[in-house]
């Protein structure tokens, strides 16, 4: 299928065709009573909650230590926040509508707003007082006309050129204005693309300009964006590929975008059998995952190498040394941590199956790959200072399973000095964690924990040299906000 083709395909066809099955509305109020059960004997089901509320916002937060004088910024994060819609519960983490945080850092003081993402999902939802639309992984009948007609913007967020988007994985970026956080709209890069899934973790490149990756499940395809440092569309190509991968991230290095197709395919016949999105998937432990190399100027498959059959929801980075491009992942097995997150919506107890952190070295002459296990502890969430994108990494944040809830460790490997840290936090679920930079150069860790103990959400800021020593300062918020997914720091 050439490019016009293909563009042809989607804008008319994409879920069009398509019935969604019956939401049991029995099965849901069972859901929410499960829900609301559990809450009431594992207070760290709270996360997982949920909010009505439109806007969040406080003046400026308790905070004990001292925010660092030279960090100022604007700390934003992304993540599903509805996660009941008038009465019913989402069967998935993954479903619920997204809220965008924004954390005020200034002159050692912090104050927080989040917003709602005016989502059309979540618009005509608030006007009907009703759950309208099916999600990622929870059914309802409802015929829609595209994918950005349930885009719910709550996985990422694109600083970009002085402008915001929040990002899903199955549409378009959705614009929000950075400072009040109120929704502009739909942001298509160019007619021609409009509608086409525009993924949660773009990758930028040394000369600012956005690279970025779609699976578009529905067209056999996985596309390829290049955006230059204005947010102007430089390249778009489609790949065509039959029982699409679920490729949430993907990696770039000088010459390549790197991408690894896991073995957790579409099969369109489970679509078309009235099942979720998500239960349209299948784990295949006798399908190698595949990597390809794709010459950033020609957007051409280069090489193919096989890796044994895996997930992998995250990549910290990958670089090109001598002969080979080199990469680090967050491994899983198998997917079942997709059942995790399905499980914990009713509040159910489930076997955490993490990933772990391995690294994969291409060897472009002999055509080899091999990969390493770096350590038997869960991590997930990785994060390198973004100018070493496609370069060696010198440091690794990520979070680690250190106790018998989900994540409640920060972490930091520093491959040039060869030293590990790592906090654990007391009481508290961990969300993602970034290392970030000062006015002077200065590297600091922040991140947001839940405190189900104290029933709050906490800012929490490191130095990174010295992280073992515990936050040099934590912000109190006078609520929980829903444990999100993704997020960026922009130096102001
Ligand atoms: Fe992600």
């Amino acid at each position: 299928m050439n490019r016009r083709e293909f563009i042809q395909s989607t804008s008319g066809l994409a879920l069009s065709s398509l019935v969604f099955p019956h939401l049991s509305f029995a099965q849901q109020e069972e859901w929410t009573a499960a829900f609301n059960r559990n809450l009431k004997i594992k207070p760290w089901l709270l996360g997982w909650q949920g909010t009505n509320q439109a806007v969040l916002q406080t003046g400026e937060l308790e905070v004990k230590g001292k925010i660092p004088q030279d960090l100022t910024g604007y700390f934003y994060r992304n993540g599903p926040a509805q996660n009941e819609v008038y009465g019913k519960r989402y069967h998935h983490w993954f479903d619920g509508d997204g809220m965008v945080q924004k954390f005020h850092i200034v002159n050692g003081k912090i104050s927080h707003f989040g917003k709602m993402v005016d989502t059309h999902k979540y618009l005509t939802e608030k006007q009907q007082q009703k759950m309208l639309f099916q999600t990622f992984s929870t059914y309802l009948p409802k015929r829609i006309s595209s994918a950005d007609e349930i885009n719910v913007a709550n996985i990422s967020l694109l600083p970009l050129n002085n402008r915001l988007f929040a990002l899903w994985e199955g549409g378009s970026a959705y614009e929000i204005n950075p400072k009040n956080l109120k929704t502009i709209g739909i942001q298509s890069w160019s007619p021609q693309t409009k509608g086409l899934p525009f993924g949660a973790h773009y990758r930028q490149d040394q000369n600012g300009s956005i690279w970025n990756i779609g699976y578009a499940s529905l067209n056999d395809a996985i596309v390829l964006w290049h955006l230059d440092n204005r947010g102007k569309l430089k390249q778009f190509k489609s790949l065509p590929i039959k029982n699409v991968p679920m490729v949430h991230d993907f990696m770039i290095t000088k010459k390549y975008l790197v991408l690894l197709l896991p073995s957790f395919r579409f099969d369109k016949t489970k679509i078309m059998a009235k099942r979720s999105f998500l239960d349209a998937h299948y784990f295949d432990k006798q399908q190698a995952s595949i990597v390809w190399l794709i010459d950033k100027n020609t957007l051409d498959i280069q090489k193919t190498f096989e890796l044994p059959a895996q997930f992998v929801f995250h990549f910290v980075n990958a670089y090109e040394q001598g002969n080979e491009v080199i990469f680090d992942s967050m491994r899983y097995p198998n997917a079942d941590i997709f059942n995790v997150f399905t499980e914990v919506m009713q509040g159910v107890d489930n076997k955490f199956v993490g990933a772990y952190p391995y690294r994969v070295r291409l060897n472009l002459e002999k055509n080899t790959a091999t990969e390493e296990k770096l350590s038997n502890i869960y991590n997930e969430f990785p994060s390198v200072d973004i100018k070493e994108t496609g370069l060696a990494h010198t440091q690794v944040v990520s979070l680690q399973q250190r106790g018998e809830l989900f994540f409640n460790s920060v972490a930091i490997n520093n491959y040039q000095t060869g030293t590990a840290q790592h906090f654990s936090y007391t009481k508290q679920l961990a969300e993602e964690h970034l290392l970030i930079k000062d006015a002077r150069g200065n590297d600091w860790v922040i991140g947001t924990t839940l405190d189900y103990e104290e029933k709050c959400t906490k800012v929490n800021i490191f130095k990174a040299k010295k992280l073992n020593d515990g936050p040099v300062a934590v912000a109190k918020l006078p609520y929980v906000l829903p444990l999100g997914l993704h997020g960026k720091f922009i130096n102001l």
